[in-house]
């Protein structure tokens, strides 16, 4: 084999097949993304670095839409965050899911109309209320029994504001216990089960003020099978009539959440979105039928599956290390950019990037600097036998879930974004300096 034959064999060998679509093999082991070299952005941007290819979002985006063009796609703001993203997300049609103030106001402020904006979250503080209220968000999903009577008294007598309610529909799905939302043990929602989130209807039922628009549930995330969502529409369909028989009252949305599930590593399952759009409009037309009710206008939120793929994480190995039988190689980030190994034991794809190796592939654990044992970005992942100090690793389908749970710890500084398109490359988020670090401590 040649050199000028070795991109090609890259490409067809399916070890490009969680990247973007746009990669491209380059010489040296180099790639592109989005038009752009890997290893340029490296050096000219310094590491580790987050890359975003705006392409693979907006695509991801489109095919959301084209999908399910009856419904109404909310990109989950909580996936990834920042202004450009706002503008993609509303370029391409998608409403917003957000969960704070903080996401309320970047991505009003950042030209995202309110009015197509849902608030979620458990507890919603003060500010959280009181920024919804203010911008005039589309509607906020009620979680528990005291914030509707919170709800209520902050938009007045006179006042006006659509919500949902989010259901528990009592259905165990998703990636890891610590993302399955479906279920009464945990803090999300209210109960079906138990008639809590009956209960909490009637009662927004009889305030004026409050227009319920529909039903939400969210039944965990990192999901790649239709069937829980399938049997969740129908539990949900099944309560919608119970209100229509109850209140007289027909409600116009049904909120089925996100949660899609993507692959990380080459060969592992992702959700089928062709799947679940088809199989949930024929449950969702045959369940309302069955109960005689007219076919409510489905929404998703889509987050890890719209951003998750369009991200790659880019890192200079800076020691290897040879302990026991493991081989470490050591990064210039890890858990503070990339809690999820940590977290919920996901396991990652990395790859050398920006030169070719010859030497036989070795099992080797990728760590990252920080001062913890459990700082490990992907264990027992097989790379070049000869990595060293110096060489590049790449990391892909890291869009989603890292840097919006990056953290400060051990005074690192969290890396830049930096978006790709069609050959070049601009910075969205700059790198967390040590000024940015001193500027908050203001104690002596
Ligand atoms: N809607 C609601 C109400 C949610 O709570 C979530 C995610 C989503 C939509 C979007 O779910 P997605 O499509 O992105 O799976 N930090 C974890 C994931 C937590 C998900 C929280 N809620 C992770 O890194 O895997």
């Amino acid at each position: 084999m040649t050199i000028t034959d070795l991109p090609d064999a890259l490409a067809s060998s399916g070890e490009l097949s969680v990247w973007p679509a746009s990669t491209t093999p380059l010489p040296h082991g180099d790639l592109a993304v989005g038009g752009v070299s890997l290893a340029e952005i490296a050096d000219r941007f310094d590491t580790p670095v987050y890359v975003l290819d705006e392409g693979e979002v907006r695509d991801r985006c489109r095919t959301y839409r084209a999908a399910l063009p009856e419904a109404e796609v909310l990109y989950a703001a909580k996936a990834f965050l920042s202004r450009a993203l706002v503008r993609w997300v509303r370029e391409e049609g998608l409403g917003l899911d957000v969960c704070s103030a903080g996401e309320l106001e970047l991505a009003v402020t950042a030209g995202f109309p309110a009015d197509r904006i849902v608030l979620h979250g458990n507890a919603k503080s003060p500010r959280d209320l009181e920024s919804a209220l203010r911008l005039g968000v589309g509607r906020i999903v009620i979680d528990s029994p005291s914030e509707i009577a919170r709800i209520a008294a902050a938009v007045g007598p006179g006042g006006h504001q659509k919500v949902m309610v989010r259901v528990v529909p009592g259905i165990s799905a998703g990636g890891h216990a610590k993302i399955r939302t479906g279920t009464e043990d945990q803090k999300f929602g209210l109960s079906l089960a138990d008639g809590s989130a009956q209960h909490a209807i009637a009662r927004v039922l009889g305030l004026p003020q409050l227009e319920l628009t529909g039903l939400h549930c969210h039944i965990g995330s990192q999901i790649t099978e239709v069937k829980p969502y399938l049997v969740a529409l129908r539990r949900m369909v099944g309560l919608m009539a119970r209100i229509r028989g109850a209140h007289g009252v027909v409600l116009p949305e049904l909120d089925m959440g996100g949660g899609h599930g993507i692959a990380y590593r080459p060969g592992e399952p992702a959700l089928d979105l062709t799947a679940l759009a088809r199989r949930m409009r024929a449950e969702l037309g045959g369940a309302c039928a069955a109960a005689g009710l007219p076919v409510p206008r489905l929404v998703i939120e889509p987050g890890r599956a719209v951003v998750g793929p369009a991200g790659v994480a880019l890192y200079r190995v800076l020691a290897v290390k040879h302990t026991g039988d493991t081989v470490f190689a050591a990064v210039d980030g890890g858990m503070s950019d990339n809690p999820r190994p940590a977290l919920y034991g996901v396991r990652y794809a990395p790859r050398l990037l920006g030169r070719h190796s010859t030497a036989a592939p070795r099992t080797t654990t990728v760590v990252g600097r920080h001062c913890e044992a459990g700082d490990i970005l992907a264990s027992d992942v097989d790379l070049p036998g000869d990595i060293r100090p110096g060489d590049l690793l790449a990391v892909p389908v890291a869009g989603a879930y890292q840097l919006s749970m990056a953290s400060g710890y051990n005074m690192v500084g969290r890396p830049p974004v930096i978006a790709v398109h069609e050959g070049t490359a601009r910075v969205l988020v700059r790198r967390e300096t040590l000024d940015d670090l001193r500027i908050r401590d203001i104690g002596d």
